[in-house]
């Protein structure tokens, strides 16, 4: 296993979306995207989720693959609501639609949405949840910095109806949070934690990561009985992926300090060992949930939905992102806002749609996607004629390996191979294959 685990050990993209966003052809205009956002609303069932972006954090965490700007001066928060609900108000007039259909699912993210005051974030959803139609089973989810949350902000938030709630918690060792400056002792995970329950929140989330610097089979084992005691109903395992802006110099640990290869993925089968153990079940390649928990359900049903903010159990036809550097999805396109902040407000004030880049799915694409979220969710899918032998040739490493099966037209990730999966969804990404012949699922050093 070892062997396979530094064998297959090169950089993949974590396929949350497909074409990913390397790959866009920039073949959508915003008026071309205001017409995407209208067709997908048009049948009267039609249902859409909302994603809002909340960019700061005022320290860095030295892991963070994040959209992120660093800073302790919160006069920002002010013009920054103003400017989500002026994206907004656009979108209104645009698409009047939106207040007819049904919202199934809002989502917070970051950075850090703990960033905002409880006033700003009632002025954000005073607005913009106005004269909304929410969907009997809503989902209102945020995510957390449980350092920078407050008891009034929980509070706050769960009286605009948000139900669930993502603790960021990383690893529960003292020197791990250190080395990556974050330094977040147990009893503050516990108290938030404690708090989101008691004011009602459904459903509680923890990310960890595994592969970060000085992590090891026994600081993994700690984490993983931490988090265990708090029982969150859903836990996301991710991969540390090492991101080249965060300099050497900024950050306390060395490059050798990270376990690689089979040490590292040793550190999520510590965790995932842990996890069953305790009752969760594991969902698709790096979540774990609760057998009651929505998401479980969704494995079993074989409803589970993948996109760009992971695992959900949530499908909508429209994905609507407001906030600076948010990704936008419908069933024919992807659509990107602005990333840097000064532009993002100023093409605001300039009363226009933010874009930055979009990309309209090709026929092609969306059946690669579909194969994919269904490869990611259920681990098969069916294979179209012409890929028959070009999936022979190209996983014909994983194939010896015994890690992908394929019968007739059935392609199937074994038991063994779960460990890979985002090495074989390679196969489906013809658009990572055509920006670089000679693609490798496996390392060649081996
Ligand atoms: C926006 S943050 C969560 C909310 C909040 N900012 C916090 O950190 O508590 C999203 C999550 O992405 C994960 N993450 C960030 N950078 C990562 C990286 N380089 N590799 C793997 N996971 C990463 C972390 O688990 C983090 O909790
Ligand atoms: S992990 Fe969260 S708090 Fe830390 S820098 Fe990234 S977004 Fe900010």
């Amino acid at each position: 296993m070892k062997d396979l685990l530094a064998k297959y050990d090169v950089p993949v993209p974590r396929y949350t979306s497909y074409p990913t966003v390397p790959a866009w052809e920039q073949n959508l205009s915003t008026e071309q995207w205001l017409e995407h956002v209208r067709q997908s609303l048009k049948d009267e069932q039609s249902a859409w989720s909302l994603y809002l972006h909340v960019p700061f954090c005022e320290t860095l965490c030295t892991f963070c693959g994040c959209n992120n700007i660093i800073t302790k001066n919160h006069k920002l928060e002010h013009a920054y609501v103003e400017h989500l609900l002026k994206e907004w108000s656009l979108y209104l007039q645009q698409v009047p639609d939106l207040r007819k259909r049904r919202l199934k699912h809002v989502h917070l993210g970051g950075g850090t949405p703990t960033f905002l005051s409880k006033e700003n974030l009632s002025r954000l959803f005073e607005v913009l949840f106005r004269g909304l139609q929410r969907d009997e089973h809503w989902e209102a989810s945020i995510e957390v910095d449980p350092r920078r949350t407050t008891a009034g902000q929980l509070e706050t938030l769960r009286g605009f109806g948000f139900n669930r709630i993502s603790l960021g918690v990383q690893d529960f060792d003292a020197e791990v949070q250190r080395l990556v400056n974050r330094i977040q002792p147990f009893d503050i995970t516990k108290g938030i934690t404690d708090e989101a329950r008691r004011l009602g929140f459904d459903s509680v989330n923890f990310d960890l990561i595994y592969g970060l610097a000085k992590q090891t089979p026994e600081t993994m084992k700690t984490t993983a009985e931490k988090t265990i005691e708090l029982r969150p109903d859903r836990i996301a395992l991710y991969s540390f992926a090492l991101v080249p802006w965060i300099k050497p110099q900024q950050r306390l640990f060395k490059d050798e300090d990270l376990p690689m290869g089979g040490e590292k993925r040793e550190l999520y089968e510590i965790a995932r060992e842990a996890f069953l153990k305790a009752g969760y079940v594991e969902i698709g390649m790096d979540h774990f949930a609760l057998k009651e928990d929505g998401l479980a359900k969704a494995m079993r049903e074989k409803t589970l939905h993948r996109n760009f903010m992971g695992y959900t159990d949530q499908r909508t036809d429209l994905l609507l992102a407001l906030g600076v550097s948010g990704i936008s999805e419908t069933p024919k396109s992807f659509h990107q806002n602005e990333k840097i902040l000064p532009k993002y407000e100023q093409i605001l004030a300039e009363n226009r749609i933010p874009t930055l880049k979009g990309h309209a799915h090709t026929d092609v694409d969306r059946r690669r996607r579909r194969q994919i979220l269904q490869f990611a969710t259920q681990f098969e899918t069916e294979l179209e004629d012409s890929q028959l032998e070009a999936a022979d040739r190209f996983l014909k490493e994983m194939i010896q390996d015994g890690l992908v099966v394929r019968e007739g037209k059935r392609l199937r990730l074994t038991e063994a191979g779960r460990p890979f999966l985002r090495n074989a969804c390679a196969f489906f990404d013809e658009r990572l294959q055509a920006m670089k012949p000679g693609t490798q699922i496996f390392s060649k050093s081996i």
